[in-house]
């Protein structure tokens, strides 16, 4: 290992999965009409999305429903062939395929999902779901002694002691937190680098989120795990999320530490999720939330052209509606894909020449 390497190890910030310029686009079934025009319609669910997770590092990506966060999240555990882009793990561009080379990356790269008791078997206890995690991917151990041993570290790391108490018990035993807690358990079982959680608590009661928050943050440290946390909840990104990746219609539109990106949004849709999210600690301004929190989000299918916001945008200018905005570099990291920043930006190299000429 280099002194750089290691000393990015040591900080917390070497790279371990990347999307660059990641695109999805799902066909639609073609209707009489599409017959006769001859056309092919598709749904724009991810367009160009570039991120990076790092060692021991959440990384919040926030939007509304719709908006492509958890394609996003089943293209970074390449469920779905890319329809453009690529993903990169550790530096090299993977693509998994099927069999052996599936598993391998499986084994780095585990998904959460939002319903444990969904992706928990019913029929089979903790025991047998544990056991089945360790066993593909060849971590039971030689014997009994030493599967018993590691199912109880397992159930240790997330909190559910004492672990004889658990090991037995079916899915509709359990709480909806402990499921969640199995459900982690069973994802650490392949001793992953990478762990996408899609919606990890909303379907849990509010008064047990925050402890499965903090387990997942305990595991970030203890493991060095990097963590996607996708929510539709901006607040919890600020709370429990070093970066955050705000999307809206198949684009990240703005990105930085999550302190700078929740507490000094640039992007007007940035600034609509906050004044739409609870917060104690911010007086609403109700006028203010009446100017932006109108309108839907936009059809995928065909997308409007320039900025996708731009019909909801408050802060619309003419240039929005046609060209796409770059990424402007903001101060202390923090970046938004918006015209307001042109000009009063550093990097404005990725502008469509005809607009970087203006
Ligand atoms: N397999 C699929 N085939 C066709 N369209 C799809 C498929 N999966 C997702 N989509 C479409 O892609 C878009 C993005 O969906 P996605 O589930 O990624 O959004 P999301 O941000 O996770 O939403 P939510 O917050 O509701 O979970 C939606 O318009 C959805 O209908
Ligand atoms: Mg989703």
């Amino acid at each position: 290992m280099t002194t750089e390497q290691s000393a990015d190890v040591r900080t917390g910030t070497d790279v371990v999965l990347e999307a660059r310029g990641v695109t999805k686009h799902f066909p639609v079934r073609r209707t009489a009409g599409d017959l006769v025009a001859r056309r092919h319609r598709t749904v724009h669910a991810v367009d160009d999305v570039t991120l990076e997770l790092r060692r021991g590092t959440v990384t919040a990506l926030v939007g509304e429903s719709g908006s492509g966060k958890s394609t996003v999240a089943r293209l970074l555990a390449q469920l779905y062939p890319l329809t453009a882009g690529e993903i990169r793990m550790g530096g090299t561009a993977v693509k998994a395929g099927r069999g052996r080379s599936f598993r391998t990356y499986v084994k780095q790269v585990q998904l959460i999902f939002q319903d444990p008791f969904a992706s928990l078997n019913p029929v089979h206890t903790v025991r047998y779901h544990l056991t089945r995690a360790l066993r593909i991917h060849g971590r039971a151990g030689s014997g009994d002694a030493e599967l018993e041993t590691n199912l109880a570290a397992l159930l240790e790391r997330v909190q559910l002691t004492p672990p004889h108490q658990f090991l037995d018990k079916f899915p509709h035993e359990l709480s909806g937190g402990q499921r969640q807690r199995v459900a982690i358990a069973r994802a650490l079982g392949a001793d992953p680098q990478v762990l996408l959680a899609d919606e990890p608590v909303s379907m849990l009661d509010v008064s047990i989120r925050l402890g499965v928050l903090n387990l997942l943050r305990d595991l970030k440290e203890r493991l060095s795990l990097a963590i996607l946390y996708i929510t539709h909840d901006i607040a919890s990104a600020r709370y429990f999320a070093d970066t955050t990746l705000v999307m809206y219609a198949g684009r990240i539109v703005e990105g930085g530490d999550s302190e700078t990106v929740t507490q000094h949004p640039a992007h007007p849709y940035t600034q609509l999720l906050i004044a739409s999210a609870p917060d104690p600690d911010r007086v609403a301004d109700e006028a203010d939330q009446g100017e932006t929190g109108s309108g839907e989000p936009p059809s995928l299918i065909t997308p409007p052209a320039g900025c996708r916001f731009h019909p909801r945008c408050p802060k619309a200018m003419e240039r929005c509606r046609t060209a796409l905005p770059p990424r402007f570099d903001l101060a202390d990291g923090q970046w938004a894909a918006c015209w307001l920043y042109d000009g009063a930006t550093v990097q404005a190299a990725d502008a469509p020449e005809k607009e970087a000429a203006k």
